[in-house]
């Protein structure tokens, strides 16, 4: 196994990521945690220095313990990793007097050869991404330079003889394009097969649940969606009985989804879950409301109060898990007290633990959202489960602009599905990130058969995009469009117009409210 030693980079996590895609397994542990006796247990076949934010020049600046270079084994140093590797080995390292650099770079090749640089430099010079204030000055004995850049004259030094490496730039971020062969050089150099699996990682994730869980019991908020879903499944796995499911049906959800969320856990996966069906309650407090944060806010309060309520009847209970993924992790570190406006108040859990004082059990805290899609293959979720497009935590109700009625979320609901089931029909479901119906407050005038109708108008929503924070509308053909359009004025009372959202985001957001 690989050590990473973290020294408080916001990209650190993204080594972890270069790593499994390779197939080595890794683990990043804090520098403070890193003794000799650490080094000594762990008996790592490779280590990785991470970046980090402080700087080598002040007292009492982070440091790997020196035992580390005696373990015989390869070292890469990024960025503060290279810094301190240097200054430990007995180069030099100067404040950054307007040689701070940030951004895109582009590192030339020396000349010097090295396995570390196999497939680099083959159209001549590599873009790479920095992102430093000070750098090194001078390199440590023993060391040779393979990459210079403007701003980085050792942008690439090695130490082949001993297999130290220590880069300015980050090679794990997207923006160093070559980088995963950058990794997958050093860690054949170290000697790993790659043969490391998610079924792997499913295994060591449940240990780790255990190790932290003990007998206790856990709660899990489950909504349906693949991260509860993944995180309660993998619980399940781990802990068993010891784990109680809350799914709290606010009676916003899709046609059927409430059923088969219960179906699928309560009947299939055997887990103690409590359907709490709170609809009357939320549609209740609801009533009259049509300001799109009010709604967001008012299910947001109730969600917490029933999940309190439900929850707090679970005896003994000390943990609670969430399906957090990395990127939350990354935007809340980077992001708290930011000065951001709140473009939408998103609904979420936040607080809930210390309100209640619960532990947290996140076992997809170190996951991107295609290794939990991945991870939910190895637990035997089924694809049509795993493949879901996102859905918001406020349910149907941001996409009833205007006030919410039983009525007008049971024709939403109906051609929700007729719409969802024409783009499975024509097999484009996987190319869309999100689809959905919005039903809109207005009334227009139609004629079927011989009569007048005067009917709700609907809007069909579909966005391709990456992550959700930018979109565009999907391009359907209209043959697509006529056909779905008569399709919902057929089978759905209530719809009398169909119409194409065709907003992107920005400027619009992807759902309507
Ligand atoms: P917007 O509408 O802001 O949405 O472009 C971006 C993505 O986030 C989803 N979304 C939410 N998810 N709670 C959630 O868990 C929320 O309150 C919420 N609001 C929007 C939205 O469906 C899209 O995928």
């Amino acid at each position: 196994r690989l050590l990473i030693i973290d020294f408080g980079s916001q990209v650190t996590q993204l080594i972890a990521r270069r790593l499994r895609e390779l197939n080595v397994y890794c683990e990043i542990h804090p520098y403070q945690n890193v003794t000799d006796a650490f080094l000594k247990d762990f008996a790592p076949k490779a280590v990785i220095f991470s970046g980090g934010p402080a700087s080598v020049i002040d007292e009492g600046s982070p440091r790997p313990p020196e035992s580390v270079f005696d373990l015989d084994v390869p070292i890469l140093g990024i960025c503060y990793g290279q810094q301190v590797m240097m200054q430990m080995l007995g180069g030099k390292v100067e404040r950054g007097h307007g040689t701070a650099e940030f951004g895109r770079a582009y590192v030339e090749p020396t000349g010097a050869e090295s396995d570390l640089l196999f497939g680099w430099f083959v159209g001549g010079r590599e873009q790479v991404w920095m992102s430093h204030g000070d750098h090194v000055s001078e390199i440590a004995p023993g060391f040779e330079v393979y990459g210079t850049s403007p701003n980085a004259p050792f942008a690439i030094t090695a130490d082949v003889e001993r297999r130290f490496y220590a880069v300015q730039f980050h090679p794990e971020v997207h923006h160093t394009p070559n980088g995963p062969t950058f990794y997958e050089n050093f860690v054949r150099i170290a000697g790993f097969e790659g043969d490391w699996t998610m079924g792997a990682y499913k295994d060591e994730a449940i240990a780790k649940i255990r190790e932290q869980v003990g007998d206790k019991q856990v709660i899990c908020g489950l909504s349906g969606g693949v991260d509860s879903s993944v995180t309660a499944v993998l619980l399940h796995e781990a802990i068993g009985d010891q784990l109680t499911c809350v799914f709290v049906d606010h009676g916003l959800l899709r046609l059927n989804e409430a059923d088969e969320v219960v179906t699928m856990f309560r009947d299939h996966y055997n887990m103690k879950l409590i359907h709490a069906d709170e609809s009357d309650l939320f549609l209740g407090e609801l009533e009259g409301v049509s300001d799109p944060e009010t709604k967001r806010k008012t299910i947001g309060k109730l969600f917490i109060d029933v999940f309190q309520k439900y929850a707090s009847e679970i005896d003994g209970a000390e943990f609670l898990a969430q399906g957090t993924l990395y990127p939350d992790v990354i935007e809340s570190v980077s992001f708290s007290g930011g000065p951001s406006v709140t473009i939408k108040s998103h609904h979420n859990v936040g607080g809930l633990p210390e309100k209640m004082g619960l532990k947290l059990v996140e076992p997809l805290r170190e996951l991107f959202k295609d290794e939990v899609r991945a991870l939910g293959h190895e637990l035997g979720l089924p694809a049509s489960f795993i493949g879901r497009h996102p859905f918001p935590g406020p349910g149907l109700a941001i996409r009833c602009p205007g006030e919410i009625t039983r009525d007008k979320l049971e024709i939403l609901r109906k051609a929700d599905a007729v719409y969802i089931d024409q783009i499975r029909r024509h097999e484009l479901y996987d190319e869309i990130w999100q689809a959905f119906v919005a039903i809109l407050p207005v009334r227009t005038v139609g004629v079927m058969g011989d009569g007048r109708t005067y009917d709700y108008a609907c809007a069909l929503r579909a966005v391709t995009s990456v992550d959700g924070m930018t979109a565009d509308y999907y391009p359907f053909s209209h043959e697509f469009l006529g056909e779905t359009a008569t399709r919902i004025i057929n089978e759905v009372p209530g719809i009398n117009r169909v119409t194409y959202d065709i907003t992107s985001k920005p400027p619009g957001t992807i759902e309507w409210e």
